[in-house]
């Protein structure tokens, strides 16, 4: 096995952190632990510690509380997710980038309730993905005639990316869409001769300019052609148009970063048809020490080939990728094997201990059934 040559940085969790002073007495802070593998980083403190000190994130997964009492410190219902999430989501909202795609894993009632609270935040919803376990997830053992409905065999994955917001000149803030049409306006020009400066038949205003839901983003050419052709022919008094800082245009590298990354391989769509990890990947610890009731350490481990479909399809190499509620950190060892930089937080220590094993020994190559 060829080892990273970067020596690990290594401290193990050891203990759970510190409770809070019950008497009001100022209790010193934590001493933040964690484990870093070439760009990896497991620490074991809660994400809202952490937040600040992470680099920005181009991807954030966030498989934290459902309200079914999963693990330990879940709610028991979903009624207290919005409270829960709130400063996460807050901070999410304002380290997050229009590059950034969030992805949110959670019951569907858990993802309906907090859905609010992400569109509140400015986060946009583009899909929702349902992970389909198979009837091997209940195994024969739904008891239907009490609970009164189908086996669920089921969790989502909500998809959201934050778009950017433009200044208005009547105040506030527009959409990327209304801005792109404003500007337009602005410059005086007729509707019609933005296909002239993109050099389409109709394109521009069937799909760059429209008002409609038809709407799609000018790739970076086709902008910088708008651009030019409003500053060279429309109305003087009111250039430069399509400029953010009212000095410049702006630039075909700037306005590809106002949109989040994303490709999507052949054949993936969004029902991921995956049974719950099993063998080699089944993470199974010590649970007599956590008098635990699943078969597994961790009752919500996601299989590492769904973690890495959406990490592939929204960053690039090096990217940093956020995994605020860790658990057996599957973010963390496919960011490992994908070359993204990966920050990941987990507060049980049994989780994080797991975690941090499973990065070390964790293979090189992306070989990911065989972890
Ligand atoms: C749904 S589980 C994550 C499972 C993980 N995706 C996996 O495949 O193993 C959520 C995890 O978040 C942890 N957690 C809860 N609150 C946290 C916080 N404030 N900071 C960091 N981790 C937290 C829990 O201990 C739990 O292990």
């Amino acid at each position: 096995m060829t080892r990273n040559t970067a020596t690990p940085v290594r401290r193990m969790p050891v203990e759970p952190q510190a409770p809070a002073a019950r008497n009001g007495a100022a209790s010193p802070s934590p001493r933040p632990e964690s484990f870093q593998r070439a760009k990896s980083t497991i620490h074991f403190q809660s994400a809202e510690t952490l937040y600040d000190l992470w680099p920005t994130p181009v991807c954030i997964v966030a498989d934290g509380p459902y309200g079914l009492s999963g693990f330990p410190g879940d709610l028991h219902t979903a009624k207290g997710l919005v409270d829960w999430y709130r400063p996460h989501v807050e901070a999410w909202s304002a380290r997050s980038t229009p590059e950034t795609t969030l992805w949110f894993w959670n019951s569907e009632l858990g993802w309906a309730t907090v859905h609010p609270l992400l569109a509140e935040n400015g986060w946009e919803y583009r899909s929702c993905h349902i992970w389909d376990k198979g009837l091997g997830h209940i195994a024969g053992n739904a008891n239907t005639r009490t609970l009164r409905k189908f086996p669920v065999v089921t969790e989502v994955c909500a998809q959201y990316v934050k778009p950017p917001r433009f200044e208005s000149a009547a105040g506030g803030t527009l959409s990327m869409q209304d801005w792109l049409r404003g500007e337009w306006r602005r410059s005086g020009l007729p509707l019609r001769l933005a296909n002239d400066a993109c050099g389409v038949a109709n394109a521009a205003t069937r799909k760059y300019l429209t008002a409609d839901h038809l709407w799609y983003y000018p790739p970076p050419d086709a902008f910088v052609r708008l651009a030019a052709y409003a500053n060279e022919r429309g109305d003087p008094s009111g250039k430069p148009y399509f400029s953010q800082d009212g000095r410049r245009s702006i630039t075909a590298e700037q306005w590809a970063r106002m949109r989040a990354k994303f490709q999507c391989p052949a054949g993936v769509t969004n029902v991921w048809r995956q049974p719950q990890v099993s063998g080699k990947q089944r993470i199974n610890g010590d649970r007599q020490r956590m008098q635990w009731r699943y078969k597994s350490l961790h009752g919500s481990q996601k299989p590492l080939e769904l973690i890495e479909t959406t990490i592939r399809a929204t960053t690039d190499a090096g990217d940093a990728v956020w995994e605020p509620f860790g658990g057996l950190c599957p973010a963390a060892i496919c960011a490992f094997r994908l070359g993204r930089a990966s920050h990941s937080a987990e507060i049980v220590s049994e989780f994080c201990r797991a975690a941090v094993e499973r990065l070390d020994s964790c293979r090189e190559s992306l070989d990911l059934l065989n972890v």
